[in-house]
Formats: structure tokens, C-alpha cells, sequence
């Protein structure tokens, strides 16, 4: 089988090299397409593809439709909201994510992000600690969990509210509601998927809940945000601060109106480690091995 890494974002050296000895040590065939700088080279790379192995790289219906042969497609990650589900499944295409395998990378940021905005983005002056303080995970899942457990590390009360009720150890005081954690969160750490119901999600009606002096952090995706609200919002409340690993499409203007209580990474950086890398890359190409080998489709999410 002819598997594709379309990664416009390219995994490291070493990953790579892992994920192309799993794939031909089981007699496949590993085609690269690396930092494509263009849609129309996608469309041409999958024309010959069975399996391809994605980051945040879009696979929409157009490209679907490029790739005759596809049967496989998996995101190495968590975040699958980049593929068009919807054209996979008519297709007959199994669709999958690596669930947990570049959460640690992302978890870690979190928290630095919440440190790095605490003490002012590191510029002179006086800032604060998030020992003693309450860490707010706005959705519980593998990102979240770790978020908690570092922040227990750190001194911190641990708050979270998610679709399902929260009864893991490293939640101090699981909520019902997002309406009570916004309440409570000094640091408000975004962990929500980007689905029809999250989009716009966090909007001025949870961000004015923030108690004073409230850092969000947003990890996860830009569309959960409201972001006409988020620039109200902090226009009103000169107290908050927010910082994205995920950047606003109105980060200039929020940028010139509020300076160092915003931050944005420059490009998406979360599962940027070298473990998560190999972790998340290693498991996709796993998967598609097992799917041709046994049929095994137990991370998929178009069932
Ligand atoms: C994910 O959903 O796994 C993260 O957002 C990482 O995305 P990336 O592989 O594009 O860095």
C-alpha cells in the first residue's frame, strides 16, 4: 500500500524516520509531502494514495475526491475538526486520531503560557504566582487531566467542567456547569474540541464571569473563541489577560490595543516536541498498519 505524510507542518527527522521504517517494515510504501506551501500540491500527492497521515493539514471533500484510493486517513493528534468527516464517511474512508499522544507537549505549554503571562511576558515589573491560585480546565480530557496535575505540582486548587461528569482524582472540585468555572478560574485553561456546539463557545457571557486578575489560556482551538467578545471583554476588564497557542485573526489589533496582556504563538506550537512528534507520528503509522493487517479500527471517529 502507498501511504502518504502530508504534513505542511513537518514532523522531526527522527520521527519521520520512525514512521517510515513501521510503514515499510510491514511492506508499504511511505511517500513524503513536507512543508507544501500549496493546496494543489495535496490534491496531487493523494491521487495514488491508500493511506495518508495528516497533522493539521485540511482534508476536505475537494481532496477526498483527488484521492480515488484512499481508505485511511489518520490525524497524528488529537484534533480531528481538519478533516471533512462527513465526505470520508460517504466515501467509505476510516477516519482516525491518536487520542493522548501529544497531550503532555500541549499540557506543558499550558502552563508555561499561564506562568509567562503571570509574570508580565517576562518584562520588568511586578507580576504574580499561580501557587495558591485556582486552575480552571474547561473541558476534562487528556489535555486537561495533565493541565491538573501540573497545576497540583504548582500549588493550585484544580476546577473543571466538561460534557461528561468529572470524577477523576486530579480534579479538586469537578462543576456542572462552564458558568460556575468561569466564576471561580484565576487561570481558565481552554481544553474544548472545535464542534458545532463549542464554536464561539467562550463568548462575553462566560469571560465577564473571570474573577479579577483572571489569565485565560487557550490551547486548544481559535474557534472556540468568540473573538469580537474576547476584545470587548478585555477592553472592559483591564484586569484580564489571554494568551493562544492559537492565534486570533484579530491579533494585531488586540496586540496594538492591550500590549503584553495578550500573547499569541506565532505558529500552532503545542505538540511542537520532539516526543510528541514521535509519540503521535509513531501511533498514526501503527494504526494504519494494524487497519491493513487486521482491519483494527479502534481509534476511529467516524464509526
Ligand atoms: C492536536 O489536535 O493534536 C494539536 O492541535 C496538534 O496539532 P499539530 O499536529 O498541527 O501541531
Amino acid at each position: 500500500m502507498k501511504i502518504l505524510l502530508a504534513t505542511e507542518k513537518p514532523f522531526s527527522a527522527a520521527a519521520v524516520g520512525g514512521i517510515k521504517d513501521i510503514v515499510t517494515g510491514a511492506g508499504h510504501e511511505l511517500a513524503l509531502l513536507e512543508k507544501y506551501t500549496d493546496k494543489s500540491q495535496l490534491l496531487a500527492a493523494v491521487a495514488d494514495a491508500e493511506a495518508v497521515i495528516i497533522r493539521s493539514d485540511k482534508i476536505t471533500a475537494e481532496v477526498i475526491a483527488a484521492a480515488p484510493k484512499l481508505k485511511i486517513v489518520v490525524r497524528a493528534g488529537a484534533g480531528y475538526d481538519n478533516v471533512d468527516l462527513a465526505a470520508a464517511t460517504e466515501r467509505g474512508i476510516v477516519v482516525m486520531n491518536t487520542p493522548g499522544q501529544n497531550s503532555n507537549a500541549v499540557a506543558e505549554l499550558a502552563i508555561a503560557m499561564a506562568i509567562y503571562m503571570a509574570r508580565n511576558q517576562f518584562n520588568p515589573g511586578t507580576g504574580s504566582e499561580i501557587a495558591g491560585k485556582r486552575m480552571g480546565c474547561h473541558a476534562f480530557g487528556n489535555i486537561g487531566k495533565l493541565v491538573a496535575r501540573y497545576a497540583h505540582g504548582f500549588g493550585m486548587t484544580v476546577y473543571a467542567s466538561g460534557r461528561r461528569p468529572i470524577t477523576d482524582p486530579e480534579c479538586d472540585y469537578p462543576l456542572a456547569t462552564a458558568e460556575e468555572l468561569y466564576k471561580v478560574s484565576d487561570v481558565l485553561s481552554i481544553h474544548l474540541p472545535s464542534t458545532e456546539q463549542t464554536r464561539g463557545m467562550v463568548g462575553r457571557s462566560l469571560l465577564s464571569l473571570l474573577p479579577k486578575g483572571a489569565i485565560i489560556v487557550n490551547t486548544a482551538r481559535k474557534d472556540v473563541i468568540n473573538e469580537a467578545d474576547l476584545m470587548a471583554v478585555l477592553e472592559e476588564r483591564p484586569d484580564l489577560k489571554y494568551a493562544t497557542d492559537v492565534k486570533p485573526d484579530n491579533y494585531d489589533a488586540l496586540r496594538e490595543k492591550f500590549g503584553t496582556r495578550v500573547f499569541a504563538t506565532p505558529k500552532k506550537m503545542g505538540a511542537e516536541t520532539a516526543e510528541a512528534n514521535i509519540n503521535a507520528g509513531l501511533a498514526a503509522a501503527r494504526q494504519i498498519v494494524g487497519f491493513f493487517a487486521t482491519g483494527d479500527t479502534t481509534f476511529q471517529v467516524n464509526k
